[in-house]
């Protein structure tokens, strides 16, 4: 796997074909911070009217932190895993009460609802740190690229096993565009099933599409 080879193709084509997508255009670290709040359990389509709306009602983290409870609510209310509205206004209340919003991953973990993926989707996007997203389409694109057949006990031991392979791969000329690149070449060509190989920006370095069945990557046991 050539690494400069890798991120050339899937960047440029990342910028030529990229969905243009609300939280894309103009990005502020506000609509970055609420749409990947919104993304963490809901697929894009859905997110959309939900983010429009939610930017329109409370356009940043001041507006949010001083909205009562029950107005955010009712913003996600659709949405679902009502925690993650909880967790972002108790968020909007801690970054408006420091002087700025911190920018080092680690210190985005410390913030309620910011696991891993969030904090580094959050700062490589709003700040350019060198930190790579890794949820299930990233494992997926990874094992594919390294046909790496190591069979995994759940998705968070894979996830652990390729965050280092991931951390190396990242752009750090643009990380922010680099991971949803990722994001979306996970959604759009390496899909879990029947994968579009022969349309795929990066398929001159995946290993995996050298082989009969790019599927059988990443490799989890049976429960
Ligand atoms: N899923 C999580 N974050 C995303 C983003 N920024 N763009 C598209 N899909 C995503």
């Amino acid at each position: 796997l050539d690494k400069k080879t890798f991120r050339s193709d899937l960047l440029a084509w990342y910028r030529a074909s990229a969905r243009a997508l609300p939280w894309r255009a103009k990005p502020s670290l506000y609509k970055t911070v609420v749409s990947e709040f919104m993304l963490q359990q809901t697929q894009v389509k859905t997110a959309l009217p939900y983010f429009e709306r939610w930017i329109r009602e409370l356009p940043g983290f001041d507006a949010l932190a001083t909205a009562p409870e029950a107005r955010v609510l009712k913003l996600w209310e659709g949405l679902g895993y009502y925690s993650r509205a909880r967790n972002l206004h108790k968020l909007a209340l801690a970054i408006t009460a420091r002087p700025e919003p911190p920018r080092a991953p680690a210190a985005w973990l410390e913030l309620p609802g910011v696991g891993p993926y969030t904090a580094a989707a959050i700062t490589s996007i709003s700040f350019g740190e060198p930190v790579a997203c890794v949820d299930g389409n990233v494992v997926r694109i990874l094992a594919r690229l390294t046909a790496d057949g190591t069979v995994f006990r759940d998705s968070s031991s894979a996830a652990k096993y390729f965050t280092p392979i991931a951390n190396a791969l990242v752009n750090k000329a643009a990380p922010g565009d680099h991971n949803q690149a990722m994001m979306e070449l996970g959604a759009t060509i390496c899909t879990r099933q029947n994968p579009s190989c022969a349309i795929c920006p990066v398929r001159s370095s995946c290993a995996g599409a050298r082989t009969l069945s790019p599927e059988q990557f990443p490799r989890l046991a049976a429960k």
